[in-house]
């Protein structure tokens, strides 16, 4: 989980990330008008980042106009019961523009990523959980499943710097842990096996990098700094530093950095 000083650096860029984000919705505004009235209701016409994340994911979530209201109301309120979920967010930000090099600008993903929005909508839904309202957390995860094919049980627990690269198929179970600095791609299952009750999900520590489609499955830890290969099934633990892949997977060598999430090297 983030430690006082990650959370601290990240409140620290505040005002730095909102003015970016400005900056560039006004350029990109100028050159393609037909994003301009985009732009001003989830940027420009916005007060601040907080204000602006809630009107994005009321959009991406709403699916009539009698709905938008009832979302943002539950999003602001969200946002009010753990204030830190909007620092979270934007260390997934520059989290996003550090590693995934398809990224230019801070806007790509607040404007447009659903895995940026998806595990946006999950620190919400967890905000709501921890303040004992369930039944909304459960509502803001499942419209998450339906609309942007992302389901995260409300209760699982996500550090800071989370990249859901994609996104699509994501899955993750209910005592699910996930540490700082964790790099996902697409279709990847933090599971159960199906054989265990309570605490049987897997525990990822940080500078993980999960490839697509792998299954992690059971009460099993994936150690700091290791690698799953895509569609890998893992289903024991994985020491640090170590990379794994294949059905079952298996040791197929060392991570050659310290925390292959970062630098997003998928060579095993
Ligand atoms: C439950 C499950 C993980 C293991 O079932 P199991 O019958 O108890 O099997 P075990 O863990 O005792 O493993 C038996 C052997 O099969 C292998 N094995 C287990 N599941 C496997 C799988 N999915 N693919 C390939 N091999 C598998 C194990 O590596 C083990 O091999 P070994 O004896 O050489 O060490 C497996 O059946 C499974 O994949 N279930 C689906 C769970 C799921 O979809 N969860 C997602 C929830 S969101």
């Amino acid at each position: 989980m983030a430690d006082a000083r990650s959370i601290a650096l990240v409140c620290a860029n505040e005002a730095s990330l909102w003015a970016e984000l400005r900056a560039r919705a006004q350029k990109v505004a100028a050159g393609e008008p037909a994003l301009a009235p985009a732009l001003g209701r989830f940027v420009l016409d916005r007060t601040g980042f907080g204000e602006a994340m809630v009107e994005r994911l009321t959009h991406r979530l709403a699916s009539s106009p009698e709905e938008a209201p009832l979302l943002r109301q539950a999003m602001t309120e969200a946002v009010a019961a753990d204030p830190e979920a909007l620092a979270q967010m934007r260390a997934d930000i520059r989290a996003t523009l550090e590693r995934d090099p398809a990224t230019e600008h801070a806007l790509v993903p607040f404007l447009w990523y659903k895995g940026f929005h998806a595990i946006s909508i999950h620190r919400l839904a967890h905000a709501l959980w921890r303040a004992g309202r369930r039944d909304l957390a459960f509502h803001l995860q499942s419209l998450a499943s339906e609309r942007l094919s992302v389901d995260i049980h409300p209760a699982a627990k996500f550090g800071v710097g989370i990249l859901l690269d994609h996104a699509t198929g994501f899955v993750a179970g209910e005592t699910t842990v996930v540490a700082d600095n964790v790099s996902f791609l697409h279709e990847v299952t933090l599971g159960g096996t199906g054989k265990e009750r309570g605490d049987r999900h897997p525990k990822i520590r940080s500078g993980v990098l999960v490839g697509a489609g792998a299954k992690i499955l059971g009460n099993i830890t994936v150690g700091e700094g290791a690698k799953v290969g895509a569609g890998s099934v893992v289903l024991r633990n994985v020491d640090p530093h170590t990379s794994v892949a294949g059905v079952p997977a298996t040791v197929v060598g060392r991570a050659s950095v310290d925390a292959p999430a970062l630098d997003m090297d998928h060579s095993l």
